[in-house]
C-alpha cells in the first residue's frame, strides 16, 4: 500500500472550538501579540509545541492505573528504569519531572563559572541552565546547519574541526562536558548522524570530556538514522538507538517528547561520582530518587512510552505527516528549512518576509498572522527567543535565523487537521507583502520569550 495511515484508531475525543477571526483579534489583542498567553481553548490546532502533548496510548493509560504510589522502591520506579536502560544502558538514572530539571541538576555538577560548554545547538533551557552555572554554552553546529535551505541529510551534526579548535583554545580544563542535541531542535528539528557521534564522541574520548546527549528526539533521530545512513536500513530502531547512547556517557531526557508522556523526564550516566553529587541535589529539589519529581503512574507511562516510540509504524506515520506538511507548503513557494524536522515542520520567516528586518520580528508576525488567519498556534524561534537586549545601552542582538516552528504533537491530529494548516499557511503566504513587523512592549532578563509583550509596528 502506498497510503501511510496514521496507524491507531480513536477511542476518545476531545472536542477543538472554531473562533471567528473578531474573536481572535480580540484575544491577540489581551495578549499583547504573545500567542503563550493565549488560553488554549481559544486555540483550534495547537501546534506550540510537540512537548507533554502526547495522545497517550491504551497501554499507557493501563500503566497509569498500575502505577504505585510508594514514596520509595515503588515497582513502578524499577520498570521506568528497567525501561531506560534497555535502550540508553546507562548504569544510573534518576526520574526528574522534566528535562529542564535534569540539566539543572546536571550543570550544577558538572559546571563552574568560566567553563564552556559545547553542543551542536543548546535548546533554550539547556543554555538557560548552563549559563545559570556562569558557564558559557557554545553552538558548534555543522555550517549547512545555519543555512535554512542547504541541503543535507544530518543537518544537526556537530562541527567536529571547530569542537577540536575549541579544546584547543579553552583547554580541556575548561570543557566539563560536550552535549550533542538528538534530533537538533533549535536548528530546525535536524538529525545528527551515527557517524557524527561516533565522532564527537571519539574526539571527547581522546581528551577525557563526557559526552552527554540531549535525548529528547532519540527516537526520532534513530529513525532518520535507518532512512539516510548507509548501512543502518535493516536495523530496528531501538538497536540504532542503543548504538548511538554507547558512544555517550550520559544523557538528559524530556519524557514530554520521545517518552509519549505529557510529563516527566530523567537524567542518566555511568559515573558513579557525578550520580552520587547529582543523587543529592535531585533528592534536595525534586525528590526521593524512586519517584524524583514524578507520580509512580507517569514512571509506568514513560516506561511505556519509550517502547511505542520507537515502533517502526508509529515512526512511518510520524515522519511521514511532518513531510507531508513541509512538502505541501514548500511545494507552492513557502520558504522552509529543508529537509522537513522530525516533530516539527520550520518556516523561514526572514525569507517570507523580506520586508521585515530581524529587529523588527519576521518571526512573531508569522506567529501572529498563523492565530489570526485560522487559530492555529505556533512558536518564533529567532530573534524572540535566542536575540538580547543589551541592558546597559538597550541595543538588541539578533538570532542567526528568523524560524517559526510547527510542531506536530505525537498522535493527535488527523491529515485533515493538517490540511487545514496547508491551506492557512497558503493564504498568508499570498498576502505575505503587507505583513509588518513587532516590536518588544515588555521582557524578561531570562527566557523573555514566554512572557514577553509585544506591540505591532505601523
Ligand atoms: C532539545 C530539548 N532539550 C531540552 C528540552 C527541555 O525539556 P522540558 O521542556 O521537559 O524541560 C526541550 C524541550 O522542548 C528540548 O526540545
Amino acid at each position: 500500500m502506498k497510503t501511510i495511515i496514521e496507524p491507531f484508531r480513536i477511542k476518545s475525543v476531545e472536542p477543538i472550538r472554531m473562533t471567528t477571526r473578531a474573536e481572535r483579534e480580540t484575544w491577540l489583542g489581551e495578549a499583547a501579540y504573545n500567542v503563550f498567553l493565549l488560553r488554549s481553548t481559544d486555540v483550534l490546532i495547537d501546534l506550540l509545541t510537540d512537548s507533554g502533548t502526547s495522545a497517550m496510548s491504551s497501554e499507557q493509560w493501563a500503566g497509569m492505573m498500575r502505577g504505585d504510589e510508594s514514596y520509595a522502591g515503588s515497582p513502578s520506579f524499577y520498570r521506568f528504569e528497567q525501561a531506560v536502560q534497555d535502550i540508553f544502558g546507562f548504569k544510573y538514572v534518576f526520574p526528574t519531572h522534566q528535562g529542564r530539571a535534569a540539566e539543572r541538576i546536571l550543570f550544577s555538577v558538572m559546571c563552574k563559572p568560566g567553563d564552556v560548554v559545547p553542543s551542536n545547538t543548546h535548546f533554550d533551557t539547556t543554555r538557560a541552565n548552563v549559563e545559570h552555572t556562569g558557564a558559557r554554552a557554545v553552538d558548534l553546529v555543522i555550517p549547512e546547519g545555519r543555512q535554512p535551505q542547504a541541503a543535507h541529510p544530518f543537518k544537526g551534526n556537530m562541527d567536529v574541526a571547530q569542537l577540536e579548535r575549541l579544546i584547543a583554545t579553552e583547554g580541556r580544563n575548561r570543557i566539563p562536558l560536550c552535549m550533542l542535541t538528538v534530533t537538533n531542535n533549535s536548528g530546525g528539528g535536524q538529525p545528527v548522524s551515527m557517524a557524527n557521534i561516533g565522532a564527537v564522541s571519539a574526539l571527547c574520548r581522546r581528551h577525557g570530556i563526557p559526552l552527554y546527549i540531549d535525548a529528547c528526539r532519540f527516537a526520532e533521530n534513530a529513525y532518520f538514522i535507518k532512512l539516510r545512513e548507509d548501512g543502518y536500513a535493516a536495523r530496528s530502531p531501538i538497536e540504532i538507538a542503543r548504538e548511538m547512547f554507547s558512544h555517550a556517557d550520559g544523557a538528559t531526557m524530556s519524557a514530554k517528547k520521545d517518552g509519549l508522556a505529557n510529563i516527566g523526564g530523567f537524567i542518566a550516566s555511568n559515573d558513579a561520582q557525578v550520580a552520587q553529587q547529582e543523587r543529592n541535589l535531585l533528592i534536595l529539589t525534586e525528590g526521593f530518587p524512586t519517584y524524583g519529581g514524578l507520580a509512580g503512574r507517569d514512571l509506568e507511562a514513560i516506561a511505556i512510552g519509550l517502547k511505542e516510540a520507537l515502533e517502526e509504524d508509529y515512526l512511518l506515520y510520524r515522519i511521514t505527516s511532518t513531510t507531508y506538511l513541509g512538502r505541501h507548503i514548500s511545494e507552492a513557494g513557502v520558504p522552509i528549512v529543508q529537509p522537513p524536522g522530525g516533530h516539527a515542520v520550520y518556516i523561514d520567516a526572514a525569507a517570507l518576509f523580506p520586508q521585515i528586518p530581524p529587529r523588527e520580528l519576521p518571526g512573531q508576525a508569522l506567529v501572529v498572522e498563523l492565530y489570526r488567519e485560522a487559530g492555529i498556534r505556533a512558536v518564533e524561534i529567532g530573534t524572540v527567543m535566542f536575540g538580547r537586549r543589551d541592558p546597559a545601552s538597550g541595543e538588541e542582538t539578533t538570532a542567526p535565523m528568523e524560524l517559526v516552528r510547527l510542531a506536530i504533537p505525537r498522535r493527535v491530529y488527523t491529515q485533515s487537521h493538517v490540511d487545514y494548516v496547508v491551506e492557512a499557511i497558503l493564504n498568508i503566504y499570498r498576502r505575505k507583502d503587507s505583513v509588518r513587523g513587532y516590536r518588544f512592549v515588555e521582557q524578561a532578563p531570562v527566557l523573555r520569550h514566554f512572557t514577553a509583550r509585544f506591540a505591532p509596528l505601523p
